[in-house]
């Protein structure tokens, strides 16, 4: 028997998802898939230690209470607002199978997050994509389409500008359905959209604790919503979907906010440091609210540099698409990874 013909035809016809490269070698200065730079709290690492043991043996609890509430209490929800998930990405995915039937629309702003684009073809859903404009804000004719659900990152991704929240507001407004507001890189940026959640029903806000907890290896997120939402993912999330040793991570991580906070405040000065210095080795730098740059090189192609980098064990993001194939991404590293990266650059421009 051929399985492969078992498929559903639009699992067979689709690409998957290329997350970035986790590479083996440890010399590798790793400034391609936004991880955070430190090591998450100690009391994290310290809890997790204390958990290790017998009571591994048994399940976790499916609805992560402990989490949901120490997160609700530190941003001012109830635990019925909180769903947990493994990693932001299952919620993401949670949101579409909830809400979007076979031919359902599905609004995505281009470029964004390609993870979206994945799951809502996975789903058979029909696309609406929007290119951003110049200046990657959303543009007129998204406020005129109708879709079920539609995503947008704020901060942006792969951008890594700050999306006005009256944009937002008014696409919450016209899209007719959900408007999931994904707030991966929120703790590097100067706002965030929570107080839009008290009288818009249908936004829900996504977040993970992969960038500013350092805890992407943990993969542990959550979304906030209206009670009645949360009530429906909660129906469709798999029993069990976070382990023990995440929830308990999560738990702790948020606890110590304040650590996390001074640290993405370091990453925000080292940014914005690194930005000027690419400035200077020609290569116009998008504003940026993460912890990550999308600069575009004026004197070789994005991908000659990203190649060069990668020669010198510098791994940085490129991606090879319409548009954003000329800009490389650089996640904001220690500061003596900083360094190097723009010695390396330096020393390859200077050669072109
Ligand atoms: C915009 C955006 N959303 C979600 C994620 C995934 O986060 P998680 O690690 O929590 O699944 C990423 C990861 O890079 C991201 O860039």
């Amino acid at each position: 028997m051929n399985v492969n013909l078992l498929f559903r035809k639009n699992i067979s016809d689709m690409d998957s998802y290329v997350p970035g490269i986790q590479p083996k070698d440890a010399r590798v200065i790793k400034l391609n898939t936004n991880e955070n730079p430190y090591p998450p709290p100690s009391a994290v690492i310290d809890g997790l230690k204390q958990a290790i043991g017998a009571q591994l043996r048994l399940y976790p609890d499916p609805v992560c209470d402990d989490l949901r509430i120490a997160i609700a209490k530190t941003y001012g929800f109830s635990k019925d607002n909180i769903i947990a998930s493994n990693g932001s990405d299952e919620i993401l995915s949670m949101i579409i199978r909830a809400f979007v039937d076979p031919g359902d629309s599905v609004l995505l702003m281009y470029p964004t997050y390609s993870l979206y684009k994945v799951l809502a073809i996975a789903q058979s859903a029909k696309i609406i994509e929007c290119a951003l404009t110049e200046d990657f804000s959303i543009p007129q004719t998204a406020y005129s389409q109708q879709a079920k659900v539609c995503f947008v990152p704020n901060p942006n991704v792969p951008a890594g500008n700050y999306i006005d929240k009256k944009n937002l507001l008014r696409l919450a407004n016209t899209c007719g359905g959900i408007l999931v507001i994904d707030e991966a890189y929120v703790d590097f940026a100067e706002d965030s959209c929570l107080d839009l959640l008290a009288d818009n029903k249908n936004i829900i806000i996504t977040r993970t604790f992969s960038k500013s907890f350092s805890l992407a290896g943990m993969r542990i997120g959550f979304a906030i919503a209206d009670e009645s939402v949360i009530k429906g993912l909660m129906k469709i999330k798999d029993s069990y979907n976070l382990n023990r040793l995440s929830a308990l991570a999560g738990k702790i991580a948020v606890e110590n906010l304040n650590e996390v906070r001074s640290r993405a405040q370091s990453i925000k000065a080292l940014r914005d440091q690194t930005a000027k210095q690419l400035q200077s080795l020609q290569f116009e730098v998008l504003p940026s609210q993460t912890n990550f740059l999308f600069a575009r090189p004026l004197q070789a192609t994005a991908r000659f540099i990203y190649e060069k980098l990668l020669s010198k064990n510098i791994l940085v993001r490129f991606f090879d698409q319409p548009r954003v194939d000329q800009y490389i991404r650089v996640t904001i590293g220690t500061e003596n990874e900083m360094k190097i990266f723009i010695e390396t650059v330096k020393q390859i421009t200077e050669q072109v």
